[in-house]
This record gives C-alpha cells, sequence and structure tokens, in this order.
C-alpha cells in the first residue's frame, strides 16, 4: 500500500495546484494573479481586487459596475434571518455569530446541485456583500442599537462603516483616510494561499457541500487566535502594557526571556522570513491615521515605541523579527473606532473573495478530489475484546 509520510500541519505538502496567489516568504513576496500586492494596494480598491481575484482579470469599467450593482442588489439579508440575531446570548462573540449566520444563508438560497455560471456568481455576490451586513447587524445588536440597513448609493466600504456607526444619537461622519484605510486592510487580506482557513474552505468543499456552510467552516478556522485572531491580540498586549503602567521596555524583556512564553505580539511570521510585504503597506497608512489630529490614544505611544525598540534591539534583527501585518492593522482597526472583538469579523469579510475564488478554482478544477490525508497511526497494537462492565 506504499509509505505515508508524516508531514505535520502539511508545512511540506503542496495540497493542490492554485493559480490564485503566489507567496515568496524569504524575498518577501505576495502577488494575487500575477500582481504585486504594493501596486495593488495603492492602486485598486477592495472590489477590483475581489473581482481579479475570482475572475484572473483586473474588471474594466463595466464589469466592475455590474459587480459593484450586484453586490449592491445582493446586501440585504432575507428578512427573517433578523429574527435569528434576538436569538444569541447578550456578549456573544461576533465571529460565533457571523459563522452561524452564514452557514444559515444555506437555508434561505438553496444551492441546485448543478451550478450555472449564473447562479455561482449570484451566490459569490449573496456572500461578499452579506458578510458585511450580517457583520454590521451584529455589532449593532451586540450594543443594542437599531439596525441600519446597506444602502445601494454607498460603496462597500462606505456602505460597511455605515451600518456600523450611523446612529439616530449620535454625529457620524465618515473620514476619508479610515475609508481608505480599510479599504487597504481588506484588500491586504483577500487572499493568502492554503493558510488554515483557505484549507478548511477547500477541505470542506472538496466533499461538494453547501458553499454557504463550507463559507462558514473558513470563518470557524479564522476565528482561533493563531490565525484571524492575532490583531486583536496586539491590542491586548497594549493594553496590558498601558494598565500596568509600563512603557514596553519590560514586556519586551519579557518576550526575549527564553524563560518565559511571552511573546511580542505583531512580530515576527511563520513565512516571511525578511519582511511581510503587508506590513510595509500598512505601516505607511497606519502612520498617516496616527497622526492625524484628535488621535490622542495611549496605546498608540505604546505601540510606536514598541515598534521603535524592537527595530533596534540585537535580539529582534538578529532573528529577523519584523512588525507583521497584524502589528499595522491592529492599530489602524482601532484608529478606525472598529471594536477589538470585530477585528477577525473584518479578516473574514477581506478574505472572502479569496475563499471563494479557491472554492471556484477546486469546482472547476480537471477533477474534484476529495481531502483525504492518511496519519501515521500511533494507538494500541491489535488487542482483543475484554468485558470491564459486568452485564
Ligand atoms: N517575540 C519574541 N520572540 C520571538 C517572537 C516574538 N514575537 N517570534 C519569534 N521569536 C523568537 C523565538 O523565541 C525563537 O527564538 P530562539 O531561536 O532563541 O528559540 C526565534 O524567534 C524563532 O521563532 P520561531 O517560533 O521558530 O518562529 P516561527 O516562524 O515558528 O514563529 C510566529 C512565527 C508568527 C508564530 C511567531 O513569530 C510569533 O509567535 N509571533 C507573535 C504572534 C503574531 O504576531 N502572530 C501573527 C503572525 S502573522 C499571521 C498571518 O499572516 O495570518
Amino acid at each position: 500500500t506504499g509509505y505515508i509520510t508524516l508531514d505535520d500541519g502539511y508545512g511540506n505538502t503542496g495540497a493542490c495546484e492554485s493559480a490564485i496567489t503566489y507567496i515568496d516568504g524569504e524575498k518577501g513576496i505576495l502577488r494575487y494573479r500575477g500582481y504585486p500586492i504594493e501596486e495593488l494596494a495603492e492602486n485598486s480598491r477592495f472590489t477590483d481586487v475581489a473581482y481579479l481575484l475570482l475572475h484572473g482579470e483586473l474588471p474594466n469599467i463595466d464589469q466592475l459596475t455590474q459587480f459593484s450593482t450586484q453586490l449592491n442588489e445582493s446586501s440585504i439579508i432575507h428578512e427573517d434571518m433578523h429574527h435569528f440575531f434576538n436569538g444569541f446570548p447578550r456578549g456573544s462573540h461576533p465571529m460565533g455569530i457571523l459563522a452561524t449566520m452564514v452557514a444559515s444563508l444555506s437555508t434561505f438560497y438553496p444551492v441546485p446541485d448543478q451550478l450555472d455560471t449564473a447562479t455561482e456568481i449570484q451566490i459569490v455576490a449573496n456572500l461578499i456583500s452579506q458578510v458585511r451586513t450580517i457583520a454590521a447587524f451584529s455589532y449593532k445588536k451586540s450594543i443594542g442599537e437599531p439596525l441600519v440597513y446597506p444602502s445601494y448609493k454607498l460603496k462597500y466600504v462606505r456602505n460597511f462603516l455605515t451600518m456600523m456607526f450611523a446612529s439616530p444619537v449620535r454625529d457620524y461622519q465618515l473620514d476619508d483616510d479610515i475609508v481608505r484605510a480599510i479599504d487597504m486592510f481588506l484588500i491586504l487580506h483577500a487572499d493568502h494561499e492554503q493558510n488554515c482557513s483557505t484549507s478548511s474552505v477547500r477541505t470542506a468543499g472538496s466533499s461538494l457541500a453547501n458553499v454557504y456552510a463550507v463559507a462558514s467552516s473558513g470563518i470557524a478556522a479564522l476565528w482561533g487566535p493563531r490565525h484571524g485572531g492575532a490583531n486583536q491580540e496586539v491590542i491586548s498586549m497594549l493594553e496590558q502594557i498601558h494598565a500596568e503602567g509600563g512603557d514596553g521596555t519590560e514586556f519586551i524583556n519579557q518576550a526575549k526571556d527564553k524563560n518565559s512564553s511571552s511573546r511580542l505580539m505583531g512580530f515576527g511570521h511563520r513565512v516571511y522570513k525578511n519582511f511581510d510585504p503587508r506590513a510595509l503597506v500598512l505601516k505607511k497608512h497606519c502612520d498617516k491615521l496616527l497622526n492625524k489630529p484628535g488621535m490622542n490614544d495611549p496605546l498608540f505611544d505604546i505601540a510606536r515605541r514598541l515598534e521603535e525598540i524592537a527595530l533596534n534591539d540585537d535580539y529582534f534583527i538578529s532573528r529577523k523579527l519584523y512588525p507583521n501585518v497584524d502589528f499595522y492593522s491592529g492599530l489602524i482597526l482601532r484608529a478606525a473606532g472598529i471594536p477589538t472583538n470585530m477585528f477577525t469579523v473584518l479578516f473574514a469579510m477581506g478574505r472572502m473573495p479569496g475563499w471563494l475564488a479557491h472554492w471556484r478554482e477546486m469546482i472547476h478544477g480537471e477533477t474534484v478530489t476529495i481531502y483525504r490525508p492518511r496519519q501515521i497511526y500511533v494507538g494500541e497494537p491489535l488487542r482483543h475484546y475484554k468485558n470491564t462492565i459486568p452485564r
């Protein structure tokens, strides 16, 4: 029957062929469909990038208009789904709500066994658009404010921020720099080849399961602190340093201490060993945002100090531990007023086009091989049944 090779966590196994995203961790390269992430981040908008990931080419103006219109027309969740929000206990984590609500879309929008292109594109539009509506609604529910419905007049990010923050009891003005920074955050998170959540989507999708349930499996995988939850951890670290009254020096010393399990959150990366290209792009926008008048958050001063110390400290330099994307994205989301427990939800919004591009690539592959890894069995050898319970 041949040999089974152990590859814990599949770190050295190519699980599929893919034409979507290229990464070179040593050189700090990330490209979507061949385009460098830096060029996409500076020149395009999230909906262009979503289209690119899904269709393989950047849209022309007609294609973008059609795609944006379809996203707007698909943005309202079925009115009956609103009852579900009332059923979640107070204080529910928005990622739990998101995973549940996205899975429940499968019951409201049945998927035929045979998918034609138009149906497939409609499903994709539903998911990309409705994940945003559900995200904003779950936040509104959590603070007990009335829901704000999506508007066909607004573009993707403006629509989201308005659903999140518009309120009958507060004045809310959209800030162009914040809109741009959130757009960029979504672009930079839109795909990252076979990471944990995308592999979950491909694994669940390979059984040809319902695509809404498949997308929900991606959300479940993303939820963990070792994956999508890291930017939230950056803010928790800064809050802890602030609460303890320090400036970060002590925390850095602890992170360097090999007898301590503490690490400087937002530094280092499993794949990018010299620099994280997404972090370089975000740093520029993060600096711009944090220097705006009125941004007087003590956590930002601590973050600047940590960044400065770590970038000049031999421990971090010799191990090539640079600030990663989560360091800057955590700061950007906080500056945008996004509550910390919503950070991973925004990551899920950004990653949805990537998950769906992988799902489409897989179901249109020459063969859809069901994901079915093997294992190395390390349990008991053969033994025979003996009665342990008198009967
Ligand atoms: N703070 C202090 N020391 C560190 C850190 C850190 N953040 N990261 C790595 N090290 C040390 C580690 O102790 C080891 O030291 P030594 O060689 O003396 O034993 C050395 O650097 C190499 O570390 P490693 O654990 O072999 O590196 P890795 O590639 O396995 O870990 C990592 C990568 C991201 C898990 C790790 O750097 C880390 O825990 N960082 C903090 C958490 C974080 O920011 N995670 C988000 C990463 S980006 C997520 C994404 O792209 O989705």
